[in-house]
């Protein structure tokens, strides 16, 4: 019989070797590798005696039909997740710290105590009295079945959920809990995984749904929610800019549910609020008669979102010329300002570039390229665009315009909110256009700044 292998593994990033080193080759921490024991778990398993599972049909489980929602009676959430949360399902909600996520859940839990239903709060990040003057802030009389649980150790947790039973348990956050039995700090891969996976088997055992909060760094998603989304049923993330008012509520992952949905909200004084009409808020402030600006209309899930684009130009110094943005992919912009350079005789060699969306809305998908182009060309000329203009499209490298998706959605969304010009690609597919709205078509870039941009080149 082969001999097991034995199998190192580090405990601050989980990656796996063959091999001791002082040293992880992954993350670079001194003296974290040690030998797990996976290879006497398949040496184990090899030679197993195991019964055989018992198999059921899928028509029988069918006809018992659907789980049921339990709605948290928090409007916006329950309809972000098709009706509320599935009896002993698990909901990760992720986002950049401070963006929001504990003011979310603590407005779903005062909602839910409110009913008389129990709620647990689990406090790992942030001291209970600290918990306790958000919820005041929130609501000023407290529910008396909304309790806390001031506790990091995941198997207390789990033990908790399956005596008490609550009606929903919210441990904020996943990087605070720890597992006795799993070497390494909490917040590390391994002890994650570990937590999160003792309170997911308590929440199907008892049937109390539960909501994780995991934190995102700024620089992508170390030791964050990514590694847990195949163990949860639900993710949901929270984006926005932490300056901003705004912030996007998305689902990302729903097994109960559709995926492609997003509630906007706005953080006020008394905590978020959900913003029924979000292209109208998002073009609240819109300035009259400024040049590079534009309106561009994003396809956020199945919903149509008007945002505005803005550029400002202005002549380098010294050294290469500063290309800045936020809310949109800088490489992409460098790639527009090149391709205009190119292709439609707006050069921008000697100009430093600035763009950016208002409300601190992402727009990188390239739908946005050509509202960009044309905020950076009237940035240029330094000749506003008309202000019911909108303006969608990917731009190709030869110049050329491509058509996005959804086009009607899109017309339809500008003429609700007073559009009455919508200059978009050349379209090989029939669509409709709405009452008192001109749509023109270009071909090419050079092409539709001209057809705006009367000045241009
Ligand atoms: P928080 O929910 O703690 O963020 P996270 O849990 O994602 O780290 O709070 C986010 C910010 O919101 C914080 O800076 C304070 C602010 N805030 C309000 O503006 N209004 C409110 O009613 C509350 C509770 C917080
Ligand atoms: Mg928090």
């Amino acid at each position: 019989m082969k001999k097991p292998q034995s199998l190192f593994e580090c405990s601050n990033c989980g990656a796996q070797s063959s091999k001791w080193a002082g040293q992880c080759v992954e993350c670079g921490k001194w003296g974290t590798i040690a030998q797990g024991d996976v290879g006497n778990a398949s040496h184990a398993a090899a030679g197993s005696t195991s019964k055989p599972g018992k198999t059921q049909s899928f028509a029988d489980l069918a006809a018992q039909g659907q789980a049921p929602k339990l709605p948290t009676g928090y409007g916006p959430l329950d309809r972000l997740l098709s009706g509320g949360l599935v009896s002993g399902s698990v909901t990760l909600l992720g986002g950049e710290p401070g963006i929001g996520k504990s003011t979310l859940l603590a407005q779903v839990a005062l909602t839910l105590a409110n009913t008389g239903a129990p709620v647990v709060y689990v406090t790992g990040e942030e001291s209970p009295s600290q918990v306790a003057l958000r919820l005041k802030r929130l609501s000023p009389a407290l529910p008396a079945s909304l309790s806390f649980l001031d506790e990091t150790d995941a198997s207390t947790i789990a033990a908790t959920i399956e005596s008490a039973k609550p009606a929903l348990l919210i441990v904020d956050s996943v990087q605070t809990m720890r597992h006795a039995d799993v070497p390494g700090e909490p917040g590390n891969p391994t002890q994650i995984k570990a937590s999160a996976a003792v309170v997911t088997s308590a929440a199907k055992k008892s049937g109390t749904p539960v909501f994780l909060v995991g934190q995102v760094t700024k620089d992508g998603d170390l030791a964050g929610p990514r590694l847990l989304e195949h163990l949860v049923d639900t993710v949901v993330m929270m984006e926005g800019d932490g300056n901003q008012a705004f912030r996007l509520l998305r689902v990302l992952k729903h097994r109960f549910g559709a995926t492609d949905d997003v509630t906007l909200f706005a953080m006020k004084e008394s905590g978020l609020e959900e913003v029924l009409d979000p292209s109208a808020a998002l073009l609240a402030d819109r300035p009259k008669n400024v040049p590079g600006t534009v309106v561009s209309c994003l396809m956020e899930g199945s919903r149509p979102l008007l945002v505005e684009i803005q550029a400002l130009v202005t002549p380098a110094g010294y050294g290469t010329p500063l290309r800045r943005v936020s809310g949109v992919d800088l490489n992409r912009v460098a790639l527009l300002l090149a391709v205009m350079g190119r292709r439609s005789g707006v050069g921008f060699g000697d100009q430093d570039a600035f763009v950016n969306t208002i409300g601190g809305m992402e727009a990188k998908d390239a739908s946005v390229d050509l509202a960009v182009c044309l905020a950076l060309a009237s940035a240029k000329t330094d000749k506003p665009l008309a202000h019911d203009l909108v303006a969608w499209g990917e731009v190709g490298l030869a110049g050329e315009l491509r058509p996005v998706s959804r086009l009607d959605a899109r017309l339809k969304e500008a003429s609700r909110l007073g559009f009455k010009t919508a200059l978009v690609p050349t379209q090989k597919d029939a669509f409709k256009t709405p009452d008192g709205m001109r749509v023109i078509q270009c071909a090419t870039l050079k092409e539709a700044i001209k057809s705006v941009t009367p000045n241009a080149p």
